[in-house]
């Protein structure tokens, strides 16, 4: 583990609980050094930075910042907000992976992720007329993985947090008690959700007595804040043990769930060592298994920088066509090798190795494109909903963190009592041995669900360092879109030189080798290179957004942390201290 003994600052003092309230709740005394963007608005600091998916996330991590916390201690008071704010993917129900690069360049990865319960099996998406069945996969209590997030902010705080545990959590009792305003966007997709819901405690948590709120309103989640002041007073205990625990293993019951009381007890966070590329010298930190996402991004930049880049131009069809027969191996060699690690031997190392890119490389036509076999393996869709955050402290500390229900409010089930959503992540394993349509079910062996096995990922939090300095905190939202948005905000940065926000900005594609089709963000190429790919033999497809990269890039002129939401959310929000 590229892990130096101990990075850990002594614990503050542990504040009663009385004095907490007092320390949360005084943000007069930390006003003169905070900074906050409006939302989607880009700001500069040269001390703290916190950009999410919501300004008051971003607050309650840069006043953590502010009042002495380091990065991790950020990471986690917005990881906790998020839940609270951002109900369709922040979450204490789901899981996902942090990243840290610390001040002296050593780095470390959290593994959060969701695990299959005792009872999974390869069979158990099958229903009772022996189909393989996408609503038990993805719309259902057995979709439901066991959530990793609460061990992972517990796991993280152990290892390198600096600040009181409780302090951490505050912040998000707070909102979910006091309630926050809801923005129209939030309110128009509770109301759909809630509209579709055939949950009774869903309905309850996100409308008042089913009739929807409206912008404006302000959301207050009573249940919610009850479990969060359980794990802000017995850390994950309060979440895998007693009454949360008892309340999820109940409602498991009832819907027809497999997650035990056992399986909450026996999950626990991974530390792993990161995976590491380098790209024209600039070093590349990020994710390894479960997640696919730093193996493929790595193997796409091994093979891609074989080719002057930067000569071919930003978005040209030449320089695209290159990027997409990149993405098409990659992809390719996700499916086939890729899942947990602690169950399937990756060949990580020589998926990233410079001989597999050449090898890569000599297939590539420059002119033409290649076909996709679904002979081997097809591919399905994904949807949109995850969420990924950027932290820098004042020191340097680096943390990436991209987490997740799976699909916009995952399972859709709210934890009657407990007030928070569940994920349907288990619809990241393969759906049934053997089962590999053109329609987009992969059936290879890898990635199916077994008792404990975590669930394949594409989340691909990452951090980049030049000349051992920290450079940039980058992902994405997206499923399977995520590694190559991640991919494009490198290859913009790197080879097209540009600062932020013009490389989040800027335009992105996405090819996952099956469907054997290219997807491009709507205007984000002009006409005629849209024909140019078509003439080199590659269907495009145009779509709506990718990603929402709400990144952190480090001016090299001036070492100030440029706080870069995703414009693509005009909602979210930066925020930092002087
Ligand atoms: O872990 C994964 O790769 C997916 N469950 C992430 C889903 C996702 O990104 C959906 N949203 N934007």
């Amino acid at each position: 583990m590229d892990r130096p003994a101990s990075r850990r600052r002594p614990l503050l003092g542990r504040l009663p609980v009385v004095l907490l309230a007092l320390a949360a709740s005084a943000p007069a005394l930390q006003a003169q050094t905070l900074v906050r963007g409006a939302p989607g608005e880009t700001i500069r600091t040269a001390g703290g930075m916190v950009v999410s998916e919501h300004p008051e996330a971003s607050r309650a991590g840069a006043e953590v910042l502010a009042a002495g916390g380091n990065a991790v201690d950020a990471a986690i008071a917005t990881g906790f907000a998020l839940a609270v704010t951002h109900p369709s993917a922040g979450n204490i129900g789901g899981g996902g992976f942090m990243v840290i690069r610390f001040p002296d360049g050593a780095s470390t990865a959290l593994d959060f992720r969701e695990r299959a319960p005792g009872a999974a099996y390869p069979e158990m998406f099958v229903g009772s007329d022996g189909e393989y069945s996408s609503e038990i996969h993805h719309r259902s209590h057995r979709a439901v993985g066991v959530p990793g997030t609460v061990a992972g902010f517990d796991k993280a705080h152990k290892l390198y947090g600096a600040m009181n545990w409780e302090r951490l959590v505050y912040p998000s009792v707070v909102l979910a008690e006091d309630g926050f305003e809801l923005s129209e966007r939030l309110a128009g997709s509770l109301a759909r959700f809630v509209e579709r819901s055939p949950y009774e405690a869903t309905i309850q948590a996100y409308s008042r007595d089913g009739v929807p709120y409206a912008p404006g309103d302000t959301l207050r989640q009573y249940d919610l804040a009850g479990s969060l002041r359980r794990i802000m007073l017995n850390r994950s205990d309060g979440f895998y043990r007693g009454e949360t625990a008892r309340l999820l293993a109940e409602e498991m019951r009832r819907g027809g769930g497999m997650i035990t009381e056992t399986d909450l007890m026996a999950y626990r966070a991974r530390e792993r060592a990161p995976i590491r590329g380098s790209y024209r010298g600039w070093e590349v930190i990020s994710m390894p298994p479960p997640s696919s996402g730093g193996v493929a991004m790595v193997e796409m930049l091994e093979i891609l920088e074989g080719y002057d880049m930067e000569s071919l131009g930003h978005n040209t069809s030449r320089s695209l066509h290159l990027m997409i027969e990149a993405m098409r191996r990659a992809y390719r060699d996700r499916a086939v090798y890729l899942a947990d690690p602690d169950y399937v031997d990756v060949p990580i190392h020589e998926l990233t190795s410079e001989a597999h890119a050449a090898a890569q490389r000599a297939t590539i036509d420059r002119t033409r494109a290649s076909v996709s076999s679904p002979a081997d393996v097809a591919v399905g869709t994904e949807s949109f909903e995850t969420t990924h955050y950027s932290v820098v402290d004042a020191d340097g500390m680096a943390v990436s963190v991209t987490y997740t229900l799976e699909a916009g409010f995952g399972s859709g089930i709210v934890v009657p009592g407990a007030g928070f959503l569940l994920n349907n992540e288990m619809g990241d394993f393969n759906g049934r041995p053997g089962l590999t349509t053109e329609t987009g079910l992969i059936g290879t062996d890898p990635n199916l669900a077994r008792p404990g096995q975590r669930m394949l990922s594409s989340m691909t939090p990452t951090i980049l360092a030049r000349n051992g300095e920290l450079a940039a905190v980058i992902g994405s939202p997206g499923g399977r879109t995520i590694i190559n948005t991640v991919l494009q905000l490198v290859i913009n940065l790197v080879d097209h030189r540009m600062g932020f926000p013009e490389a989040v900005e800027a335009g992105r594609i996405h090819h996952q080798w099956l469907p054997d089709r290219v997807s491009v963000e709507e205007d984000a190429l002009s006409g005629a290179t849209l024909e140019a790919l078509e003439n080199m033999g590659h269907t495009v497809v145009v779509r709506g957004r990718q990603g929402l990269a709400h990144s952190i890039w480090l001016d090299p002129l001036t070492g100030e942390r440029v706080g870069t939401p995703d414009a693509r959310n005009p909602d979210a929000g930066a925020a930092g201290h002087r």
